[in-house]
């Protein structure tokens, strides 16, 4: 009798602990994998996998040594400057900002009939530009962030009163700032980004930080208390069968098989996709089995993925003063804000290069900003090519033919990396910001009565208030957690580090 009630009570003990130890694998080590994985194990979840298609963690947080350091290759920039941004607060905690520059650098500005710029009334022009994307729009929707920005630039051009000895390079200017705006977002054409692109953008992400040579320690200091064995690297993902009943050896059956290129299978009752939105664009239909909903997959195809290549030129000796944080290059009678990014004229879009300060930890590096279509042309340059390229290009808007070509030139590869396919997500005219929370919606099979959340989705790619982000792609992964936890009603859990607002899904 003793003995049956022991194992009876044995028997209820397993089943509890099954029930509350799913088997949870992460597809993707980016921050949005990260955030995922480790706000698990937070939350007491200790049945967690996390997968990288990669030789590295970090995903589009990546690092390459140029000269005499190492240099980011992938995000650099904190945006949002506050606590309750976890990226910037992690940073901080981790000592990731100890070295940065707090002052901005000077402005250096050439235009290609070598006018002379002041810095103060270009700094002015530049702000008032930067104005008329911050104010209330009353009708976003099918309205594109070029149309909007050329006839209100077109505005601010004509009843410029400031300085008038340089009225002629007012629509030079706010042409850059058109440019730079390419860049931001990554993609090829202003006329194809939603107006209403930064609608639901948190309030939290003013003021940005260039922490250029930083940012890919934060991967590993946040996975520094994650089991190292369940890190598995190199490991790319094939085929996610769910809604099936697969058997295992411990006896169990689980919803969901995840197969790996190599032949390997991972069996789980829960997995986190956060594979990019270009990697699902192009592999969403083969991936999933079954397929994705329609929903799903509407709103795959209608977010874009945009792009952004960097080139990095170390130099020999500097030929911009040491203050010098960024070097714009403009075209006084570039026709009024073309703000395209086109291959057959490329080197028009390469107008933007910044500073990696200081120089005694860089040593004489920039980096120049290539978008879309254009970056994806930069990718296929062979080093020789591009070197000559921008070494013409610069010494003609510095109109000095001895200006030092590049000792070593690097340009990433974001579009043509099978595991990423580009950069970050952009919203194009027509395409509504909820997708991406549609994107974010959790698959439940079709088997039981409740939901069991058998596929989940996280990467800055399905949050609409900090899309294109670092903290977006973490916050995401942290969200798909709660989510679980909330499912498997767990709560508590050690105080999270650098929380986040709720106010994010
Ligand atoms: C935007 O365009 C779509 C498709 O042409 C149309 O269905 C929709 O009503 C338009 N929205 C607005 C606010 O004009
Ligand atoms: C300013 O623009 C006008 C009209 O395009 C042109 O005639 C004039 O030469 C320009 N002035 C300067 C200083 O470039
Ligand atoms: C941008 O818009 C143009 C014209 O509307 C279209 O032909 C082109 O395919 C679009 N490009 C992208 C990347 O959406
Ligand atoms: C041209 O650039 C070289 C190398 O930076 C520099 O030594 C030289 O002084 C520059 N010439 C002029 C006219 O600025």
């Amino acid at each position: 009798m003793q003995k049956l009630t022991w194992s009876v009570l044995f028997l209820v003990i397993s089943a509890v602990e099954l029930k509350t130890n799913p088997k949870i694998v992460v597809v993707g080590a980016g921050m949005a994998g990260i955030g995922a994985a480790t706000q698990l194990r937070e939350l007491g979840f200790t049945d967690v996998t996390l997968l990288e298609a990669s030789e590295e963690i970090g995903g589009r947080i990546n690092k390459a040594q140029l000269g005499k350091a190492w240099i980011d290759t992938g995000a650099q920039y904190i945006h949002g400057v506050v606590e309750t941004n976890p990226v910037y607060c992690l940073a901080k905690k981790h000592g990731l900002l100890d070295d940065v520059l707090k002052e901005e650098g000077s402005w250096s500005i050439f235009t290609d009939k070598g006018s002379k710029i002041s810095q103060k009334f270009a700094e002015n022009l530049y702000t008032a530009g930067e104005k008329i994307l911050e104010k209330e729009i009353d009708s976003c929707d099918n309205n594109t962030m070029g149309h909007y920005f050329a006839e209100e630039a077109q505005k601010l051009t004509d009843n410029w009163n400031g300085d008038t000895e340089n009225k002629n390079l007012t629509s030079s200017i706010l042409g850059k700032l058109g440019k730079d705006l390419l860049v931001t977002i990554g993609a090829s054409d202003l006329n194809n980004v939603s107006l209403c692109s930064w609608q639901h953008f948190s309030d939290e992400m003013k003021g940005d930080m260039d922490i250029g040579g930083n940012m890919f320690l934060l991967p590993s200091k946040l996975l520094e208390d994650f089991p190292k064995e369940n890190i598995l690297l190199k490991k790319p993902v094939s085929r996610i069968e769910w809604d099936g009943s697969f058997s295992a050896p411990d006896a169990r059956t689980y919803p969901v098989r995840v197969h790996l290129l190599d032949g390997g299978e991972i069996l789980a009752d829960h997995v986190v996709v956060t594979i990019s939105l270009g990697c699902l664009k192009a592999q969403a239909s083969s991936l999933f089995s079954p397929h994705l909903p329609e929903d799903k997959v509407h709103a795959i195809n209608h977010l874009e993925f945009g792009s952004i290549t960097k080139i990095f030129l170390e130099y020999e000796e500097p030929f911009w003063e040491s203050d010098v944080s960024e070097i714009s290059l403009l075209w006084e009678d570039e026709s009024h804000f073309l703000m395209k990014a086109d291959p057959n004229q490329w080197l028009k879009s390469l107008h933007l290069f910044t500073v990696m300060r200081p120089r005694e930890k860089f040593g004489n590096v920039l980096i120049g900003w290539c978008a879309g279509r254009v970056g994806n042309h930069i990718e296929t340059m062979s080093e020789e090519e591009l070197s000559a390229a921008v070494t013409d290009h610069l010494r003609a808007f510095t109109r000095n033919s001895s200006l030092p070509a590049p000792k070593k030139v690097l340009q990433t590869q974001w579009q043509s990396n099978p595991f990423t396919r580009g950069a970050y997500t952009y919203i194009p005219v027509g395409t509504d910001p909820h997708e991406m929370d549609k994107l974010a919606l959790p698959l439940s099979g079709s088997k039981g009565t409740e939901p069991d959340l058998q596929v989940l989705f996280a990467g800055e790619g399905t949050i609409k208030t900090l899309y294109s982000t670092v903290q977006g792609a973490l916050v995401s992964g942290r969200r798909e957690a709660e989510r679980l936890a909330q499912h498997h009603r767990r709560t508590g859990g050690p105080l999270v580090v650098c929380p986040f607002s709720s106010d994010h899904y």
